[in-house]
């Protein structure tokens, strides 16, 4: 795939993702794996995260000894990887077109990065890659934001967010379940860089205040019109689209691309999924028959 096909979207918002969704996601992130797949594998094995980003949970599994290797399309997110994560190896590509040699013994993919593959046909020539990469019996483990989870949460409002003294952002996500598509916008507001009005104290507080957990619907409320509350501070958008697959079609694109064993569970582990939560895949590279 050329560099131009390749996906680079997240360059754009490298540095805010390094220091707010990369941290907190890959702490999530750490639960299923030490659940689902950790256990199964041995110590220090080989072990491959597709569309990593900023590299912090390739970061969290290097310490516990296995050999990482990070790959992700956005150049700029890896830049941040190789510092979050000096001793893994990182590599940019395309999950849909990336070539290794068989020599993981486990491959994943996590924060629903897969939903950005925006059809079934190249959801399936990411597994073929992944299954490539993989030796024989090799685990594969990814989780994907689903149909029924986004009708439910992806309602156009804002989802998260946070308020700085210099930056504030917000994420708004929208599903449409008729074609099974979605976006989530990524809503960027940065106060002058030569700030002559700096923020006063009661606001400095408030603002900080307003990030505390228990006051999340305050803080949503307050940047849903944050415009209005910082007029001098400039405001941009990106638009990241999404698409969600049942899960049926998805195991028949594993199966498809030779991977057996095909269980469906929640972040916590267990097998009844429901609408509040994304739905990790792990499956096993069979021996293809010829
Ligand atoms: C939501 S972020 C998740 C990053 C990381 N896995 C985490 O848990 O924080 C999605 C990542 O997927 C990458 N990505 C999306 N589609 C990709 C593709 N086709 N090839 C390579 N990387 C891709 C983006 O560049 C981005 O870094």
């Amino acid at each position: 795939m050329s560099k131009e096909n390749r996906y680079q979207e997240y360059d754009t918002w490298a540095w805010l993702y390094n220091q707010t969704m990369g941290p907190e996601y890959s702490k999530s992130q750490l639960q299923p794996i030490e659940t689902l797949l950790l256990p199964k594998i041995a110590k220090n094995t080989k072990v491959l995260d597709v569309c990593c980003g900023t590299g912090h949970l390739v970061q969290l599994l290097s310490e516990k000894g296995y050999q990482m290797t990070g790959l992700d399309g956005s150049e700029a997110m890896l830049t941040y990887a190789s510092k979050n994560a000096p001793q893994a190896q990182f590599i940019l590509d395309d999950a849909r077109t990336f070539e290794l040699p068989p020599i993981f013994d486990a491959v994943f993919s996590t924060s629903a990065s897969l939903n950005h593959i925006m059809s079934i046909d190249e959801l399936k020539q990411v597994f073929e890659r992944v299954y490539a990469a993989l030796k024989e019996n090799g685990l594969f483990l990814f989780d994907l934001n689903h149909p029924n989870q986004m009708t439910k949460w992806w309602t156009g409002g804002i989802a998260e967010g946070e308020i700085t003294s210099n930056y504030a952002w917000a994420i708004a996500s929208r599903y449409y379940p008729q074609d099974n598509t979605g976006y989530f916008k990524v809503i960027l507001f940065q106060a002058p860089t030569n700030q002559t009005n700096p923020l006063k104290l009661p606001k400095l507080l408030l603002y900080k205040l307003l990030n505390l957990r228990i006051l999340t619907r305050l803080r949503l409320k307050v940047l849903a019109r944050f415009s209005q509350w910082e007029k001098n501070w400039q405001s941009s958008e990106i638009t990241y689209h999404v698409k969600g697959y049942p899960h049926a079609e998805v195991e028949s694109a594993l199966i498809a691309a030779g991977f057996s064993d095909i269980e469906l569970r929640t972040l916590e582990g267990d097998n009844t999924i429901d609408e509040n939560h994304s739905v990790y895949f792990i499956c096993h590279k069979a021996k293809k028959c010829h």
